[in-house]
């Protein structure tokens, strides 16, 4: 566990970050995660293991929720705690649906699905010609729940919505992201291509060089 410095409540600099607890009970986050953080010697385990419910996620912005998340779980569980938070914004909707991503149809009097999601998206983007877009994922590394200086690191995916979908693989939206440098969906690409090249896969990286700064 991590080792906490009296003070200003910073951790003592070099203090092992050597299990952390994962905020979400998402299998496929816990899988992506922990696999490329186990090679800088992090074990990683899901909330839900040690009995943490989910937390809210009230904010505007995606890394006040990512905090949030990561403080909820690091003063449950007494544990250095990762969160992210993600979601898509389109060019032409200045950000939408962004941070409201998982429930952008449910906020307009929809259900709360990617099918829901995805006709709304289409319909809003109907006869738009700017198509650009992008995935973003921000992650918070708290070393406890009072950490005043959390690791952030971000990852941008770059991309354009189609208006008809393509390909079976991924979720939410997925099937409507093009990336014109793969020639494919997200939907389309195999789950390992996906997870090497995704937004979160971008930030994780970074979190790592963060990480290796520090150690
Ligand atoms: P969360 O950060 O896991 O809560 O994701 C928020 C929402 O953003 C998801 O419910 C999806 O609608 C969208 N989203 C985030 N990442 C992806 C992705 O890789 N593919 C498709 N949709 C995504």
């Amino acid at each position: 566990m991590s080792e906490v410095r009296e003070g200003n409540g910073a951790p003592l600099p070099g203090s092992p970050l050597n299990k952390v607890v994962l905020a979400s009970n998402n299998a496929g986050k816990l899988r992506e995660f922990a696999a490329l953080l186990g090679a800088a010697g992090i074990e990683l385990i899901a909330q839900g293991e040690l009995g943490v419910p989910e937390a809210e996620e009230p904010h505007p912005t995606f890394v006040e929720n990512a905090l949030t998340k990561a403080r909820h779980a690091a003063t449950l569980t007494g544990l250095p705690a990762l969160a992210d938070d993600s979601g898509l914004c389109v060019r032409a909707l200045r950000g939408s649906p962004g941070v409201y991503s998982a429930r952008y149809a449910q906020l307009a009097g929809g259900e709360k699905s990617d099918a829901a999601n995805n006709a709304r998206l289409v319909s809003a983007l109907q006869g738009e010609s700017d198509r650009r877009a992008y995935y973003y994922c921000v992650l918070a590394l708290v070393r406890h729940a009072d950490d005043p200086e959390p690791l952030i690191a971000e990852g941008r995916w770059h991309g354009e919505i189609l208006d008809a979908p393509r390909g079976s693989h991924g979720f939410g939206y997925d099937p409507y992201f093009f990336l014109p440098s793969l020639n494919a969906s997200a939907a389309e690409l195999e789950p390992a291509v996906k997870n090497a090249s995704s937004h979160r896969a971008i930030a994780l990286r970074q979190l790592l060089v963060r990480l290796t700064e520090e150690a």
